[in-house]
């Protein structure tokens, strides 16, 4: 899976970029604030939710001018393609268009699959599991496109019971529409993660580079992870569509696009020369930002590269020559 096009109208620091690449790596480099990590922010609001850095819709709109923002990008999938068209303006909520249709954002998924890590998922092991959960999400979604339903539907069903909490009612009938609906869309939840972690797993089986591997499992701070049986057993006749389905995506064998932001600097060379032979042998397309071309320069002629200036206010792309400066 790969971006073709992409372009940015008034969001953030760009007023308008555009750029073109093809399925392997792309590398953005220059100065701090230059505009690096929007761009990988744009790409992130090409699935649903509210990209890398959570921000509100009315934030990502170019200031001093504020009239809203568009992106527009061409995603390619082995032999389809789709045009993904977001955007919002000032008086509406943000819009999503597939191929010029106005459809759901969640819809996303179905058409556009992408993973990141940034600077500030450093902690992420050392810190609480909701961002843990969070980050497993993106990655389940990256394989089973219907995950963002399964959440979504968990918590509408988890609001609305709050509400009736909150409201103190006392139909136990919408209760237990309700909880079922939580239970039925939290083991679907579950198993997706599982599922996602095995694949995961198992892909890492195969590496051949010296970048560590990791080890993951899904646990529960107190009892085990499945509740009720009849429960689960429904969850998981309903599940089998879904594996149905990731395994046809899997077959096809496209990996999502990966946003790789500042994640250079982090690195050893030896650690950083692995990690690009496994998206080389992935045949991912990483967008990775760092503030010096160097960084990337063991992708060879591999990779694009593209300079990131700003100048009063305004982001500038501008492609460059692979080269050893
Ligand atoms: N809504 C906005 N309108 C205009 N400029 C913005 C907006 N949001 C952020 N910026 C500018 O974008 C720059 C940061 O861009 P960023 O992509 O984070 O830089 P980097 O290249 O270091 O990753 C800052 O100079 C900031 O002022
Ligand atoms: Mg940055």
């Amino acid at each position: 899976m790969h971006i073709s096009q992409l372009t940015l109208s008034h969001f953030r620091s760009h007023k308008y970029t555009q750029v073109q690449v093809e399925s392997g790596p792309v590398a953005l480099f220059g100065s701090n604030g230059a505009g690096k990590t929007n761009l990988i922010e744009a790409i992130s609001l090409l699935s649903p939710g509210k990209g890398i850095r959570k921000a509100n819709t009315a934030d990502l709109s170019k200031s001093p001018d504020n009239i809203g923002w568009k992106l527009n990008a061409e995603v390619v999938s082995g032999v389809s393609s789709n045009l993904i068209e977001t955007s919002w303006e000032t008086t509406s909520s943000r819009i999503v268009k597939i191929n010029d249709k106005v459809v759901k954002q969640n819809d996303l998924a179905k058409v556009f699959r992408v993973v990141w890590l940034l600077p500030s998922m450093d902690r992420l092991w050392l810190e609480g599991a909701d961002g843990r959960r969070k980050f497993l999400d993106r990655l389940t979604l990256s394989f089973f496109p219907k995950h963002a339903d399964c959440v979504l539907n968990y918590e509408k069903a988890m609001r609305e019971r709050n509400r009736l909490l909150k409201e103190k009612m006392t139909d136990d009938v919408w209760y237990k529409a309700l909880e079922r609906q939580m239970a039925q869309n939290g083991l679907l939840i579950q198993s997706n993660r599982i599922a996602a972690l095995k694949k995961i797993s198992s892909a890492q089986e195969n590496s051949t580079t010296t970048f560590p591997i990791a080890e993951l499992s899904l646990s529960k701070t107190n009892g085990d992870l499945t509740t009720d049986e009849d429960e689960f057993v429904k969850a998981l006749s309903e599940n089998r569509q879904l594996d149905v389905m990731a395994g046809r995506t899997l077959e096809l064998g496209y990996p999502p696009v990966i946003l790789l932001d500042e994640i250079s600097a982090h690195l050893d060379i030896d650690r950083r020369g692995a990690l690009y032979q496994e998206i080389n042998a992935l045949g991912a397309q990483a967008w990775m930002t760092g503030t010096d071309k160097n960084l990337f320069s063991e992708f060879g002629c591999k990779a694009k590269y593209f300079h990131v200036i700003e100048s009063s206010g305004i982001s500038d792309i501008k492609e460059v020559d692979f080269s050893v400066d």
